[in-house]
């Protein structure tokens, strides 16, 4: 392991590349905190052993097997900030591997009521669970905390659930098992639109980081001018050589998607009502947009919605995001499965 600073701000102020062998242990990753930490063989095999999970559970015999992988290990779910897919799909998936979960979803029932610092509170969890899954409203609080607890005498692993406007790397990891599931001929070579909230919205921005691990794809940013992807996504993507581009209008780009991802506006980062004067509706697919996007196309959204999709596109077979969400439970729990090295029990089963 590389030289660590005892200092937090000097620490958190590295480059993520330089950081990242901090967070993994003997080749693999620890704690899952942004998405740079897959590569391709890693994707490949977190959504092999998805697939082959979702297979074995379809028997009881099957989910009995399962569910006594980690049955003597206990997790922590930590959410701060609303959460309904995320918290069950994490919770579900601890379910599946026999973890068992306990949780606080406000500060208002912990201790920080009392004045406790965060850091002393998420401390404590790890005297009682084994894994802390973590959704914090504060950029780098989850990294700041894993940071702790690789330092703690009890060293425990912390998973990303969501930090901020900053990364949601578990949400990145399920939309390209779904691109991956639901593009034929896989993500290589694939046109992706990204439209809505780009500035603040932590899903695109963690979706675009994985792009490096696919080969031809080409992005298309489709936003209103106050919220366009942020620079440091965009000179991630230059340096990969993904090329990308910019646009505030959405007709004129649908016929070239394999996929359209769609996000909802982020007003709870507001600090003044900035986006109050955004006109979000030319940012939404309506059903008669799917006559001209590719019979091949995927719609995709990391939900919750709000008015970005017209609910009669739903019936249409190019809309995934259903999908997407369950399949967020799998690979989730392909996550933990790997953080726990009990993948290859996973996939050496008949
Ligand atoms: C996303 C999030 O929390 O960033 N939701 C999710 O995890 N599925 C997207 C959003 O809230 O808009």
């Amino acid at each position: 392991m590389t030289e660590v600073s005892p200092n937090w701000n000097e620490f958190y102020g590295q480059e993520v590349a330089t950081k990242l062998s901090f967070f993994s242990k003997e080749g693999r990753i620890y704690d899952c905190l942004f998405s740079q930490q897959f590569d391709r063989a890693l994707l490949d095999r977190m959504f092999a052993v998805a697939d082959k999970m979702r297979r074995i559970a379809q028997t009881k015999e099957g989910a009995d097997f399962l569910s006594s992988l980690l049955s003597h290990k206990r997790a922590m779910l930590y959410f701060v900030q609303p959460s309904t897919r995320t918290f069950l799909s994490f919770l579900n998936a601890c379910h599946i591997l026999g973890l068992k979960a306990s949780e606080i979803r406000d500060t208002n029932t912990s201790s920080e009521i009392k004045g406790e610092s965060p850091e002393d509170s998420v401390r404590t969890f790890s005297s009682y669970v084994d894994l802390i899954i973590m959704r914090h409203p504060v950029p780098g609080f989850v990294e700041k905390t894993a940071w702790v607890m690789n330092r703690a005498k009890r060293p425990v692993p912390v998973i990303n659930g969501g930090s901020g406007k900053d990364q949601h790397p578990t949400q990145a990891l399920l939309d390209v098992y779904t691109l991956t599931s639901c593009l034929k001929d896989g993500v290589d070579g694939k046109t992706i639109v990204m439209v809505g909230d780009l500035k603040r919205g932590r899903t695109v921005r963690s979706l675009s980081y994985l792009m490096k691990n696919y080969k031809g794809v080409r992005l298309i940013f489709v936003s209103p001018p106050q919220l366009k992807m942020e620079r440091d996504i965009l000179d991630f993507l230059s340096r990969h050589l993904i090329p990308y581009r910019e646009t505030d209008s959405l007709e004129p780009v649908l016929r070239e998607a394999d996929a359209i991802y769609m996000t909802r506006i982020q007003d709870e980062h507001d600090t003044a009502g900035e986006s109050r004067n955004v006109d979000y509706s030319k940012f939404c697919l309506r059903t008669q947009d799917l006559a001209v996007i590719k019979k091949t196309c995927i719609i995709m959204h990391p939900l919750p919605r709000r008015d970005e999709i017209e609910l009669t596109v739903d019936e249409d077979d190019r809309a995934v995001y259903w999908r997407q969400e369950r399949n967020g439970m799998w690979a989730r729990a392909a996550l933990i499965a790997h953080i726990f090295r009990v993948e290859d029990q996973i996939l050496k089963r008949a």
